[in-house]
């Protein structure tokens, strides 16, 4: 049979033994035994689990035995059979063994042993063969897969939105230059600046900090559209939370207003979450026990309130609280605390306000709207009050903001007053400015921090964890 179709071990791991001839390849996770016999466990990815591998030492070359390592590769064939120790249903007992790859004992940086989260980061390309990578990148996998499924379902259209952009959707100025200029001697304006009409594009050209420009063009054909790509922050923030490079799923709606936005990113999260559960309870085991003896360390308070499928569970079943930045603020201000940035209506929240309201006031996800205006972006929709913005943020338990959204600003007068306020260069964005002139609608939409998404289900502390290769200040190295 082609390697297409070929079974793999998670499939023979579900298969009734009926001591059937079966092969698997894979790489080698241990090797134990005596002189008689061999116990290899065998991984090839597909699962949390190993497939056993029981060879009868007098049936195989001594040197190919030794060569059985640790981190080497193989190919066998043998009979599927139920097994005789505890920890699995079926093993296999091997006929013949075919070394593919060696893996020298000597300098294999995995070892057995439990290695650190920081050592593994710095062998990015070899930390997916531990159990724990294995697992969040299936996780990851299936996520990405679910999100898909849930606009198509949802009847959302996906939109590619351009990666290399001219303008700062988020205005905030955080941007990485495209350029193909030649830094050491680049063509001058007679001012002395750098003249980019005569870069690549004719102009300033960046990556792109966020779709949700060319998304709402779309929306304003199609209605329901998504776009899912990677987005770029050169913010110098060097957090548990924070990538240079991440991926951002963006949907946009035509007629949906925020409260319809929020039961979106409501209803979307606790699918995302479920599916994950439903998909990967191995994987989600192995995660929990892996957390809870990291655990067993910190002191009590330190430690999650929940096991992680518990504290996944409890979010898909329990309503999100829903309530005003201003009523957040209140909160804040009576909860009595010393915060460590003093609270004030008008403040940015800091991650420690987020925190608050999130794990210590309401013990739960929470939606934050109609913040004030000059904390938020230009494309928000402006209340009526003349102070907040409809914009609406999902907080979650040790994560903080995972969604950042709004309801956009439909109306051309204020939208073009606003981006003169904040000093927005009008004329780089007259063709977003154009569906506000023609046949503009309410509209909304939210962005998802895909790799917070991760981090939350994974129930790892850090994001450089749940992407496979993370670009972060000063790290650079895959
Ligand atoms: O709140 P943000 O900046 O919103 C936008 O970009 C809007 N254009 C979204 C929209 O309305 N279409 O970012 C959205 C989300 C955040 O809530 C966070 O989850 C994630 O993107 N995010 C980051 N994730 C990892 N590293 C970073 N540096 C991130 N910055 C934002
Ligand atoms: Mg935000």
């Amino acid at each position: 049979m082609g390697a297409l179709h070929r079974k793999r071990i998670a499939d023979w791991l579900l298969t009734a033994p009926t001591e059937q001839e079966i092969e698997v390849a894979g790489w080698v996770r241990t090797k134990r035994g005596n002189k008689e016999i061999a116990f290899i466990a065998l991984s090839d990815g597909s699962t949390i689990n190993n497939l056993q591998i029981v060879a009868e030492l007098s049936k195989f070359d001594e040197e190919l035995v030794k060569k059985i390592q640790t981190g080497a590769s193989i190919r066998a064939k043998g009979k599927l059979v139920s097994s005789q120790g505890s920890g699995q249903a079926v093993e296999m007992v091997a006929e013949s063994i075919e070394l593919l790859g060696e893996a020298d004992a000597e300098t294999y940086p995995l070892q057995k042993k439990k290695h650190t989260l920081e050592f593994l980061r710095e062998i990015a390309h070899l930390r997916p063969r531990t159990n724990t990578f294995g697992a969040i990148l299936r996780i990851r996998h299936s996520l990405a897969f679910a999100i898909h499924k849930y606009f198509n379902d949802h009847h959302f259209y996906n939109i590619h939105a351009p990666i290399i952009t001219g303008s700062d959707a988020e205005g905030a100025g955080e941007m990485f230059r495209v350029s193909t200029i030649d830094p050491a001697n680049p063509p001058r304006k007679e001012d002395g600046t750098v003249d980019y009409s005569q870069d690549f594009f004719g102009k300033e050209s960046n990556l792109t900090v966020s779709g949700q420009l060319e998304a709402e063009l779309a929306a304003m054909a199609l209605s329901r559209v998504y776009t899912f790509g990677p987005t770029f922050r050169a913010e110098n923030s060097n957090t548990a939370r924070h990538l240079a490079e991440f991926w951002m799923i963006e949907p946009e709606m035509a007629f949906f207003e925020l409260d319809d936005n929020m039961d979106l990113a409501e209803d979307f999260l606790k699918y995302l979450i479920r599916y994950a559960i439903e998909h990967h309870a191995d994987d989600l085991a192995f995660l929990e026990k892996r957390l809870l003896d990291e655990e067993t360390l910190l002191p009590k308070e330190s430690r999650n309130p929940l096991p992680l499928t518990e504290k996944l569970k409890f979010v898909t079943e329990n309503p999100f609280e829903r309530i005003t930045y201003t009523e957040a603020i209140a909160v804040l201000e009576k909860s009595g605390k010393k915060f460590e940035f003093p609270v004030k209506w008008g403040i940015d929240l800091q991650s420690e306000h987020e925190r608050y309201l999130v794990e210590k006031h309401f013990k739960k996800p929470v939606i934050l709207t109609n913040y004030p205006k000059d904390i938020k972006a230009f494309y928000m929709k402006q209340d009526e009050d003349g102070k907040t913005v409809r914009a609406m943020d999902v907080l979650f338990p040790g994560i903080g903001e995972i969604i950042g959204g709004s309801q956009r600003e439909e109306s051309y007068e204020k939208l073009s007053k606003r981006i003169h306020e904040m000093n927005i260069h009008e004329e780089s964005l007259w063709w977003y400015l154009d569906t506000r002139k023609f046949g503009t609608v309410p509209h909304s939409g939210f962005g998802l921090g895909f790799e917070r998404l991760v981090l939350f289900v994974t129930g790892m502390g850090n994001i450089r964890d749940v992407i496979p290769f993370p670009r972060t200040p000063k790290n650079l190295e895959f």
